[in-house]
């Protein structure tokens, strides 16, 4: 099991795990984006095989964590807990002092993980997810890495 910075040739296997993970998925082209844009990357790999990834920005002392999915068959394993640690990590070595991000309100069990990870819940940001209809995000911070 191998943590690692993900890399353009990844991306094919994390758009596959993308579409089967999420009902609203990044597109290929969002993953390409988001390295191209510089922003940091964390990809769990065993072997060659990807079972999960997160992708976020630091900007000065903030870092913002804009997508971390763990394979659906490796759910609950304790995979997530490995790739969201190594990201406040990295955010913390690269100078970071509070990661935020928002998640669909509906997703309790993404809400518990990040919960048990100390974020707190800071705001309701209304209608931000496309959807029929569209759905609320809540917006959480943790502080202090
Ligand atoms: C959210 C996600 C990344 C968590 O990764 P994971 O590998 O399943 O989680 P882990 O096995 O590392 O679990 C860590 C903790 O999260 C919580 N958790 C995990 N699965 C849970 C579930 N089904 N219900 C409630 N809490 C859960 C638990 O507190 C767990 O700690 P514990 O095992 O000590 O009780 C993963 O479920 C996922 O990819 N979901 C789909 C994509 C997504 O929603 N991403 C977040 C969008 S903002």
């Amino acid at each position: 099991m191998d943590l690692q910075l993900a890399s353009f040739g990844d991306l094919d296997q994390i758009s596959t795990i993308e579409k089967e993970t999420n009902e609203y998925p990044w597109t290929p082209n969002n993953f390409k984006s988001s390295l191209d844009a510089g922003n940091c990357s964390i990809v769990l790999k065993d072997n060659k095989n990807i079972l999960g990834y997160a992708f976020f920005s630091v900007i000065g002392t903030d870092s913002h964590l804009l997508n971390i999915t763990v394979s659906k068959n490796y759910q609950g394993k304790g995979y997530g807990k490995k790739i969201l640690q190594k990201v406040l990590f990295q955010s913390k070595v690269l100078g970071a002092s509070i990661v935020f991000l928002e998640v669909r309100v509906s997703n309790h069990k993404a809400i518990n993980f990040y919960e048990k990870f100390g974020f707190k819940r800071d705001a309701i940001r209304y209608n931000y997810y496309d959807g029929n209809p569209k759905e609320d995000a809540l917006l959480m911070s943790k502080q202090g890495l």
